[in-house]
């Protein structure tokens, strides 16, 4: 039986698009053989990759001088794809500290380029985002990295910034999770595993213009003009992950696009922070402007509580809430495959909790 997954990634995926994707498994179709035994260069890959991209285009509005590149390595690699193609102009780059992920996209981007830390919330234990601005952008840098929505901390940068330089937006735990203007950003990547599909699949929408301005010097498998010439098929991709996320983008399409996840995702996450903050047995640490609503943060007052809070969850079908290793606490990842009455029934849960242990 599945049960309400609030796995911060991999992450939940709707059951709609398993049971579609079970359907075709053994046979897609009546071509002989499953999706993922098949040549990626062969047309009916080419038609579903190419479906996916042009649905992706669409939910997202991209324009037409962006490209979509279906990668590999994870958002992990781009900490050092960006400043390998980007970090030799200028030969600096600026980056804002706001959590974990931007603190290693920063380690990985100082052995590549010089890195001026333009921004940082971590002496206040990265309990808020550093307002852009604040940002003290540098004249000279190459262009301004930031993450959107530090999953571990559970802080978020609502709006894109307004800044005259190329924006480069590590959006792995946000992407698709409410419509996003993509031409403030020269660069968007995110690792497919929170609201995009299976781990295996990366996505950067790159600004084409910006894309020329790539160091050519790099091995190919690191440009981003390389990966883009050939279709993102300069090696193969992860094709049956590739596959997931066309029928992911299908779904969003059919649920009504990202004004619908805006509004279930606020709706979500409003009534959670509502019932956190009411409450006196648990509480979030963020500050209400930065508050993420894909990864909802929260600590018992009485940390001796939470193994047996964590186990009372996992048997009432309440799974992966335990806080990151580094914070502790609690996380619920609300994303967009995890329905309203999910966190309708964790509220339920973590009631009768508190009454019990209060
Ligand atoms: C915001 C953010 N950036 C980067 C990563 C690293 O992604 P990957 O494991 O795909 O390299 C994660 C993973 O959870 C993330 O949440």
């Amino acid at each position: 039986m599945r049960k309400w997954n609030f796995c911060a990634g991999p992450a939940v995926i709707s059951e709609a698009v398993l049971e579609e994707v079970k359907s075709e498994l053994l046979e897609f179709k009546k071509i002989g053989a499953s999706i993922m035994e098949i040549s990626h260069r062969s047309k009916t890959f080419m038609e579903v990759a190419e479906q996916a991209k042009n649905d992706l285009v669409d939910i997202l509005k991209i324009p037409k001088n962006y490209d979509v590149l279906f990668l590999q390595g994870g958002a992990t690699h781009q900490f050092s794809m960006v400043p390998y193609n980007f970090g030799h102009s200028n030969g600096q780059a600026d980056y804002v500290l706001s959590g974990t992920w931007s603190k290693k996209a920063i380690a990985e981007a100082s052995k590549i380029t010089k890195v001026n830390i333009i921004a940082s919330s971590e002496t206040k234990n990265f309990s808020y985002a550093p307002d852009p601005k604040d940002w003290r952008v540098n004249q000279n840098s190459a262009y301004v990295h930031y993450c959107p929505n530090e999953t571990i901390q559970g802080v978020a940068i609502h709006e894109p910034p307004d800044i005259n330089k190329p924006i480069i937006s590590d959006a792995s735990s946000v992407i698709l999770s409410e419509p996003l203007d993509v031409n403030k950003f020269s660069l968007i990547y995110a690792g497919a595993q929170k609201n995009i599909g299976p781990a295996g699949l990366t996505i950067v929408i790159i600004n084409r213009d910006f894309m020329e301005l790539g160091n050519q010097q790099i091995p190919n498998i690191l440009k981003y003009s390389e990966h883009s010439s050939s279709n993102s098929m300069l090696n193969t991709p992860p094709t049956f992950a590739w596959y997931m996320a066309g029928k992911v983008f299908k779904w969003i399409k059919q649920c009504g696009g990202l004004e619908y996840f805006r509004e279930q995702n606020h709706a979500k996450a409003s009534k959670l922070y509502e019932f956190v903050d009411k409450s006196s047995f648990y509480s979030n640490h963020v500050d209400i402007k930065n508050r993420s609503i894909m990864n909802v943060t929260f600590f018992l007052e009485n940390d001796q509580l939470d193994t047996a809070f964590l186990l009372e969850a996992e048997k009432n079908g309440f799974l992966n809430l335990k806080g990151h290793r580094s914070v502790g606490g609690m996380r619920a990842s609300i994303y967009n495959a995890l329905p309203l009455e999910g966190v309708e029934e964790l509220i339920k849960f973590m009631t009768y909790f508190e009454s019990n242990n209060g």
